[in-house]
């Protein structure tokens, strides 16, 4: 029997699964993420391990496990907390949750995108603060999406879903930037490959899709504000330091872009100064894959991932370390 240790309660369909396939599964019974202490405590022994995005998994967590630790199933499909080269060279296999999560996030960064253009949020408080005495024809105008140009930086699963979406449902204009081009769903979605700065001064909406990698870290700071137009917005559901948050606020402030949609920040689970006074911000806490439906899915593919290593067979979702070196 297989002992597997889940960092944190999630919901219940992969921990069963792992138990039903006779394994011993140890869940933190801890409310709230392990401390470094926490967590190098109680991974010695174990066959697996079943991480979340904020437990830092490094060469010294592999160490201390000890030779039998065969398999890392993250509960994401980022896995920039995962030492992949180190995994590797201790022949442990490092899975992620993709594909389950897509179009949730992908719809989370349209209802962004939607707040921000139709500004819900600010509308709300208005409505709550008793501020409505009457219809306005100026009151909150904001702008519409039709024939307006979506910008996606990154253009993977998610990035993908986004521009169906946008182009199908809302008459978008897509343009992407990414390291590799995508003729096929460049035709589909009448869609135009863009250098990154070009992007920036082309878009009303900048997306963010990327994985966070060191050449994807800070890749929108001061200078690419600068580029982008003063009426855009720009929105991120994909990892905090790809963009230069403190830069943000400074550009907020100034006007150099129209405002922000952000799911996830640079310093987790802070926020970068200024930012939550901002009127132009809507701000989730990294919550674009928080549904019932997906966070289950995650759940049962990350144990699908254990069971499949622990019995011998190929992972169904392995991350490759090529992916790391040349994205
Ligand atoms: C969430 O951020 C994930 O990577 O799944
Ligand atoms: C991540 O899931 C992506 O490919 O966008």
């Amino acid at each position: 029997m297989a002992k597997i240790f889940v960092t944190r309660q999630i919901p219940t369909q992969g921990i069963d699964l792992l138990k039903n396939a006779g394994h011993e599964v140890v869940v933190s019974s801890k409310d709230g993420v392990l401390t470094r202490e926490e967590l190098l405590a109680q991974v010695k022994g174990v066959d697996a391990i079943l991480p979340l995005l904020t437990d830092k998994m490094d060469s010294e967590v592999m160490d201390l496990a000890g030779k039998q630790l065969k398999v890392i199933a993250n509960y994401a499909v980022g896995y920039d907390n995962i030492d992949v080269k180190s995994a590797t060279e201790r022949n442990i296999i490092v899975t992620n949750t993709p594909n389950v999560l897509t179009e949730s996030v992908a719809e989370h960064a349209i209802a962004l995108i939607l707040s921000l253009a139709h500004r819900i949020v600010e509308a709300d408080q208005f409505m709550r603060d008793g501020k409505y005495v009457g219809w306005e024809p100026m009151l909150f105008l904001g702008n519409d999406l039709v024939g307006k140009t979506l910008g996606l930086v990154g253009f993977g699963r998610i990035g993908a879903e986004v521009a169906k979406r946008l182009y199908d449902g809302f008459n978008m204009k897509i343009v992407y930037y990414d390291t590799r081009r995508n003729e096929d769903l460049e035709k589909q979605f009448n869609m135009q490959f863009m250098e990154l700065n070009d992007l920036l001064k082309t878009a009303d909406f900048v997306s963010v899709h990327v994985p966070l990698l060191p050449t994807t870290k800070h890749l929108l700071g001061a200078e690419q504000f600068k580029l982008m137009k003063k009426t855009a917005y720009l929105i991120n559901t994909s990892r905090g330091p790809v963009i230069d948050e403190t830069a943000l606020v400074e550009a907020l402030k100034n006007k150099t872009i129209r405002g922000v949609g952000l799911d996830v920040y640079e310093a987790e689970p802070k926020m970068a100064e200024g930012l939550a006074e901002l009127p132009n911000t809507v701000l989730t806490p990294h919550t674009a894959s928080a549904t019932e439906e997906t966070r289950g899915a995650m759940s049962e593919l990350a144990a699908k991932n254990i069971i499949a290593v622990l019995g011998g067979q190929p992972a169904i979702t392995q991350v490759v370390l090529k992916y790391l070196i040349n994205p």
